[in-house]
């Protein structure tokens, strides 16, 4: 048994962080990136999400993943390295695992080398001939692979939709880094799909106001790595479709004319003002098809649920 770890220490304070917030604090349209969303509390947030009724996309997704494990398995040489940009919990990948025969080896990718800590446990446990190369980094991380491994073939594994979190543009420029990365290899990708507003909207508006706190938690975020002064009960939480977009906004909304301070800056709010957190781009087939072909890929398989709320897509090499 093979578990290498290269885990990074925990949670240092980005100088990134501070430079994106203050320059989306400053724009005219106030945003903010939601890849700081996920914090140890965030994390947390969001796995409670993927728990509340209204949120489709994970529980989807996983129906979805037994469905079509074994025929992705089947499209997948012995050999191959599977690779997996952004793996969290790895949870939805042990479905996948499970299905896949003679891996060369599992490189899971992720920011939290927590999470991977405990994803390569849970792993080493129950694939005890899997061989794990954990890489604590962002999406663009050099790949571990030297010798013999340099040279299998390659597979990505992209789930949960968070290609929907970019914009087109970016999404295209991500989507050919992965090309790059995977180096003539295929990549399976999660892309959530448009459908009605009336199980859409509700996905981001949960009763319970998970994500709500989600979105607040950016906030009080904020106000602990860079000590700021946000009155969390001075913003609410707003999840909207943007119909021209094609995508669910989420944005924090000023209730009242207000003052915040961080580093050396202040920012005023008015009533109603917004603070622009996150996109959630909901595809059509041909939409992301688009943007797949514009990255250099060929969609060579979908797969959907019965209600077409979701799809994994195979792309290969054009
Ligand atoms: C993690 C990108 C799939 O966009 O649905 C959940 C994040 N935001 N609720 C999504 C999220 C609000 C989520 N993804």
């Amino acid at each position: 048994m093979t578990h290498e770890t290269h885990f990074g220490g925990s949670q240092d304070v980005e100088p990134e962080f501070a430079r994106a917030v203050i320059a989306g604090l400053s724009a005219s349209h106030k945003h903010l990136p939601c890849r700081y969303f996920y914090d140890a509390v965030g994390s947390e947030l969001f796995e409670d999400i993927t728990r509340v009724p209204e949120y489709y996309p994970t529980r989807t997704e996983a129906a979805l993943l037994q469905e079509s494990a074994a025929a992705i398995a089947a499209r997948t040489q012995p050999g191959t390295v599977m690779v997996e940009f952004g793996s969290g919990s790895s949870l939805k990948t042990e479905i996948l695992l499970a299905a896949m025969k003679d891996l060369a080896a599992y490189v899971p990718i992720d920011v939290s080398g927590d999470a991977l800590r405990e994803a390569n446990n849970r792993l080493a446990s129950r694939f005890p001939k899997l061989k794990v190369l954990p890489v604590v980094g962002d999406f663009a991380a050099e790949l571990p692979l030297s010798g013999d491994l340099a040279r299998a073939p390659r597979l990505g594994f992209f789930p949960g939709s968070t290609i929907g979190n970019l914009v087109p543009k970016d999404a295209v420029d991500l989507l050919a880094q992965f090309a790059r990365q995977l180096d003539g290899g295929r990549l399976v990708v999660g892309v959530d799909l448009r459908k009605d507003l009336s199980v859409l909207t509700p996905a981001y508006n949960d009763a319970a106001g998970v994500t709500a706190n989600f979105n607040l938690n950016l906030l009080t975020r904020i106000n602990r790595e860079l000590g700021a002064d946000f009155d969390r009960r001075g913003f609410r939480h707003e999840a909207v479709w943007n119909e021209q977009e094609g995508r669910i906004e989420m944005h924090l909304v000023s209730r009242k004319r207000q003052d915040v301070h961080l580093l050396d800056h202040d920012f005023s709010f008015d009533e109603g003002e917004r603070i622009h957190t996150e996109n959630s781009y909901k595809y059509t087939l041909e939409g992301f098809r688009k943007v797949a072909e514009a990255a250099g890929w060929t969609v060579t398989s979908v797969w959907t649920d019965a209600r077409d709320w979701f799809s994994l897509q195979e792309l290969s090499r054009a």
